[in-house]
């Protein structure tokens, strides 16, 4: 078993893949987190419970008696707020007298085959309940009666510990949950670089790294959805870990709202990191009898950089995150309307693209924003899903029947929590949009965000989307999201319930998606918010791609793909091949295949040379698709420490194959170029597919290969297949 509880130490003991996280019940009852990291043997961990000296300055209580035990000093694994823990508290309830003070002491504990989830959230899972077994730790609040579950599930096979947390109102007066954690960890250092990956509307997710100091570092969003500013990803590298070696704790919300991670470094140079729903415009009133539980938290460990991190957020997303048909099932490959013509598209046009398409090798035209109401610009008609028959003559029926009679699969887009003034699902119900009394509305893109927390909304929403899926054959859609929340009110919610809408309104959007996924379980879900503004993993569990940005120059993407490859696989990232003009097709396609691939253009502009092109990649996409989509990422070269290229390589999981890009952003003079390949067998003799050259897998990882004679002008690039010789 993954997990025991060594009773004569009061010691909680997880093990997982290389990975050991001990917990034990202290003085007082207090749960104190003792260690995680690289494997150990059980041992005696007293001495990792608290400090010989506290001053006076570090207050005990009456459950520990006064003596060297404090809870200032002591590593409490899940910290409430103004009890003599003075760092980031993991949880804070405004009681029924007013104030705030919370203290959680250990009652009981259960272990479990299986993993759990939080309700209504999406959450990591396991298909056979051997792969994982969970720790249950019920916790208790004397005063307000608020009873706490931490629950923790070790994957069997991957250095992960998934967490989240269950808090019950059992006292007969209601209270606030001002604050609470999905996950507080403790480390018994301060030594670790700080890292995350920080963006904005077309340049999503790059990497930050900085030295955590005494005092607080934090990334969060306020905007109502993950969003573009800050991924809901940090890890603490320790000092010195680089891409391939040293230690690395990463860390990932599996939540799509606004979020806050924060590492605290206290007086003694210990780190506490916290992550869950931000506390900023949160307050959720719990009557007696209620519970509430708190997304889900990834937590991995790797003693092989941030490149063994990465690997394994990927394995756990690819086999127990990502659900549905497109898990494993080769996705159609794509061509999208939106940058080949925008608005400005009728059936005939449409189609157009579709028979060029066909003749490609492409499988599924993708209809984008303006096929509804009177759209025929950004200024109206969201939440009006009706079609506009003036583009669509006869309605889509004539259309998709065009498209499938040519062999060609059918996709959608919508953006279902908004809704535009000018629309007259507005004009009907004014006060569906989110909105608070008194105060006008801000707006985004002549848009209102539409109140998900509303169940009829919903229910509006969903009859008007469910007569267009039930009615045509519609094979994907692409679920956009354009704007954030402002004046976060709604008609139905007032005090004590008022600040619960963020929360409310990322459940409702979870709610509706499920409905979708449910009914439609063969439609292919593709998620956008403005590009890549809300991509994270409780999107993953709805859709398995997401448009990873609006940016689609294959220079420019460059950063924000191995960004995004930081924690998420190559098989979720929405990329495509467009009209951009920096690079030639080889690049556009070399850059998109690392992703989901597909195209973003009028196929009728392609040059007869630029067609042979794309022919060939799309005979690639079917060659490397296993290997891109299942394979195991090493990232060579990132765009952060190298101004001139990038390079990255896929290794099939028995490593009998591997596929190396380089692109060049920059052109310098260089008469060499050793690249040391890395992930192979160093005992398996390899082809390059190309040559016919025979190297070992030792000489590509160790000597490398001189890749000077191939193209290194600004903007070029090429790849290497490497096959298992026999
Ligand atoms: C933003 C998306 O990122 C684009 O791909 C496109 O769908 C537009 N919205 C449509 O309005």
């Amino acid at each position: 078993m993954p997990i025991r509880f060594i009773e004569e130490k009061k010691l909680f003991k997880l093990d997982a893949a290389g990975v050991s996280y001990v917990l034990s019940v202290g003085p007082g009852n207090y749960l104190l987190g003792l260690y995680w990291g690289a494997a150990v043997p059980d041992a005696n961990f007293d001495g990792y419970a608290f400090r010989d000296y506290a001053s006076s300055f570090s207050p005990s209580n009456e459950a520990v008696g006064e003596g060297p035990f404090s809870p200032d000093t002591a590593p409490l694994e899940y910290a409430g707020f103004g009890t003599g823990d003075f760092r980031k508290c993991a949880v804070s309830i405004r009681n029924a007298d007013g104030n705030d003070a919370t203290d959680f002491r250990y009652v009981a504990h259960r272990i479990l085959a299986g993993k759990g989830k939080p309700a209504s959230m999406p959450a990591t899972h396991a298909e056979n309940p051997a792969d994982c077994a969970t720790l249950e730790i019920d916790m208790a609040d004397g005063t307000t009666g608020a009873e706490l579950t931490l629950c923790y599930t070790v994957f069997e096979d991957l250095p992960v510990i998934t967490r989240y947390a269950r808090l019950k109102n059992a006292s007969d007066r209601a209270f606030d949950i001002e604050k609470i954690s999905s996950a507080s960890v403790q480390l018994p250092f301060m030594d670790f670089d700080f890292i995350h990956l920080y963006g904005r509307w077309g340049a999503e997710r790059n990497m930050v790294r900085s030295p955590l100091a005494h005092g607080q570092q934090s990334i969060s969003s306020t905007r109502g959805s993950s969003s573009h500013y800050h991924n809901p990803f940090a890890a603490l590298a320790k000092r010195g870990a680089d891409e391939d070696r040293g230690e690395v704790y990463g860390f990932n919300l599996v939540y799509s709202g606004s979020f806050d991670i924060t590492a605290d470094v206290d007086y003694y140079g210990t780190t506490r990191l916290n992550m869950g729903i931000n506390p900023d415009g949160f307050l959720w009133h719990l009557e007696p009898g209620e519970v509430f539980e708190t997304p889900e938290a990834v937590l991995v460990y790797s003693d092989e950089g941030l490149g063994g991190m990465s690997r394994a957020f990927h394995r756990l997303y690819l086999n127990h995150l990502i659900r549905g048909k497109y898990r494993h099932e080769v996705r159609p490959l794509l061509i999208n309307s939106w940058e080949a013509a925008f608005f400005d598209f009728d059936t005939d046009k449409l189609v157009s693209f579709a028979e060029r398409a066909k003749e490609i090798g492409i499988d599924m035209l993708v209809m984008d924003d303006g096929w509804f109401g009177r759209r025929n610009d950004d200024r109206s008609s969201l939440g009006d899903w009706w079609v506009n028959e003036d583009k669509l003559p006869g309605g889509l029926g004539v259309l998709i029947d065009r498209v499938n009679a040519l062999g060609l699969k059918f996709g959608i887009w919508y953006e279902p929590e908004m809704i535009s003034p000018d629309s007259d699902i507005f004009r009907a119900h004014p006060d569906w949009c989110l909105h608070v009394p008194g105060r006008p509305n801000s707006i985004a893109r002549h848009q209102y965000v539409i109140d998900m927390s509303r169940q009829d909304v919903r229910d509006n929403i969903w009859e008007q989307m469910n007569a267009v899926l039930s009615k045509y054959k519609i094979d994907y859609v692409k679920w956009d999201f354009n704007r954030n929340l402002t004046e976060a009110g709604s008609a139905l919610l007032s005090a004590p319930h008022g600040e619960e809408i963020f929360h409310r309104f990322v459940l409702g959007t979870y709610e509706l998606m499920g409905r979708l996924t449910d009914t439609y379980p063969d439609i292919l879900l593709e998620n956008c918010s403005g590009g890549g503004g809300r991509f994270d993993p409780g999107m993953l569990y709805f859709s398995p791609q997401i448009w990873a940005s609006d940016n689609t120059d294959a220079i420019e993407r460059l950063a924000i793909q191995f960004g995004t490859s930081l924690c998420y696989p190559a098989s979720t990232m929405g990329a495509h091949v467009s009209m951009s003009r920096r690079t030639g097709f080889e690049t556009k396609g070399n850059v998109a295949m690392w992703g989901t691939f597909g195209y973003e253009l009028d196929p009728n502009r392609l040059t007869e040379k630029d067609l042979e092109i794309v022919k060939k990649q799309v005979e690639d996409y079917h060659k490397y698709y296993e290997l891109i989509h299942y394979g195991d990422l090493y990232r060579i070269t990132d765009p952060w420490d190298d101004a001139f290229r990038c390079a990255w390589e896929f290794v099939s999981p028995d490593k009998r194959e591997a596929l190396y890009t380089q692109v060049t952003m920059r052109y310098h003079h260089c008469p060499t170029l050793i690249v040391r390949f890395k992930g192979l067998d160093p005992r398996t003799v390899y082809v390059l597919e190309a040559t016919g050259e025979e190297y070992s897998g030792a000489l590509l990882m160790n000597a490398g290969l001189n890749l000077s004679r191939y193209p290194r002008g600004t903007g070029e690039s090429f790849t290497l297949h490497f096959i298992k010789k026999g």
